[in-house]
Formats: C-alpha cells, structure tokens, sequence
C-alpha cells in the first residue's frame, strides 16, 4: 500500500544478504507482535508477513533503516475497560458488592456524595480494571485499553498510529484521574482503543480520590483540560 511503512521499506536500497536474513526476520516479529496489538494493521498483515518470508529468501530488496524497531513483547497485554451505563452508582455497587471490586477514583456531583458520574474500579492493585461513565445509553463500551510500559512506549504508539494512518480520538496525553498517561485511537469496527501507561498503585485501604463535573475535563485530559466532542457521544 502506498505510503505505509512495508511500501517505503520495499523502495530503499539493497544491504549485505546475512543482514537481509535478519531484518527479514525482525519484520516477521514486528509483525506477529504489533499484528496482535494495533488491529487495524491486520489489513495490511499478510503482506508484511510475506514480505519479511520474502526477505529471508532473498526475492525481495531490503532496506537500511527499519521504521519500527522489534518489539520487547512486553507491551501487550489488556489493561482495563470503560463502561457507558444509565446508572453507574448502581453499577458500582453491582462491582463492589457482587464482584468484591474497589472504587480508587469517584467523579461524584459534590465532594459529600453517594452518588457517582464516574468511577473507576480496581480488583487488584492496578489504579483501575473497569471504569463506569454515566451517560445516556446503556450497556455500551467506551473504550478498553492495552498496557503499555512507560510514557516512551505511549509515544512509539504515537509514532505507529500516525505511520499507518490510523484513525486519532486524542493523545499522546496524561489523565488528572489514575495519573496514567494514554493515546485514545479507532479501530476499523469504530471502538475506541487505549494504549495505557503509568498509574499509580492502588490498595483497598487508600482514600478513594474524589473529583467534581468543574474539573472533569482535567481529570479526563490533564494537560488540555477540555474534553473533546467524540469522547463524551461516541460507544459502541
Ligand atoms: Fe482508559
């Protein structure tokens, strides 16, 4: 495909064939690894696959400068999920009370409040497993997330995204609320993805941290403290 990064790798110049093997190699991992973390590259897969056997067999030109380098493996596991509901106060009791998850983080509409807008829900000691968001549909998911290392993991994401085109929601930024730092990005299907990292680390007996509407926006988006218009109406 014209622009991606297999086309650009197919157009530069040939290198020694041991290192051909090699690189030939190094995209085969690149695929198998981001193939199973981006699912919008699944398009464009078989034929990176078959590129990289190609390389190994001499059939193909190489290239000198890889646009992804391979990956640790270690940066693709799922990490939470975000919830849209009618009632979330009611939601998270059903969590609490069924499941035996905590709340870590409550956006509740005054600081003195059963209630909840929002909340954020560990069973573990993650800052959040599952997120519930109030809003005006039920039953809906407004994200899930892949965990990510480090901030410089979140940026080589950035880095991805933008090669491969893929459909931006916002990011790379850092939520107020769970303090972690995140890309929010569409796969093919429209579902809202999150490549997460950062967090701090949660423990039942830690002050849920508790925020109000007014500083919703910079608990959502810390740094532009705006909430975008596709981030509070599109679920699927
Ligand atoms: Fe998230």
């Amino acid at each position: 495909m014209p622009g991606t990064v297999t086309d650009q790798l197919v157009q530069q110049r040939s290198t020694h064939p041991r290192r051909n093997v090699l690189l030939g190699l190094v995209l085969l991992v690149d695929y198998r690894e981001h193939g199973r973390t981006f699912l919008n590259q699944r398009a464009n897969a078989g034929r990176s696959e078959l590129l990289g056997l190609q390389i190994i067999l001499g059939k193909v030109r190489s290239f000198t400068s890889p646009g992804r380098g391979p990956s640790t493996g270690s940066d693709h596991c799922s990490d939470h999920a975000l919830l849209v509901c009618q009632d979330p106060t009611l939601s998270e009791r059903f969590f609490k009370e069924v499941l035996d998850f905590y709340p870590t983080e409550r956006v509740q509409p005054e600081l003195e409040s059963e209630q909840c807008m929002a909340t954020w829900l560990s069973a573990g000691q993650k800052i959040h497993d599952i997120a519930i968001l109030g809003g005006p549909v039920q039953g809906k998911l407004h994200h899930f997330a892949f965990q990510l290392e480090d901030w410089s993991k979140v940026l080589r994401a950035a880095d991805i995204i933008s090669m491969d085109d893929i459909s931006l929601d916002i990011g790379p930024t850092r939520h107020g609320i769970t303090r972690g730092e995140t890309i929010y990005f569409f796969d093919p299907a429209g579902n809202r993805n999150e490549v997460f990292a950062g967090g701090y680390r949660a423990y039942p007996d830690r002050p849920c941290v508790v925020w109000t509407p007014d500083q919703l926006a910079k608990g959502i988006f810390y740094h532009d403290r705006v909430l975008n218009e596709a981030f509070t109406t599109v679920w699927t």
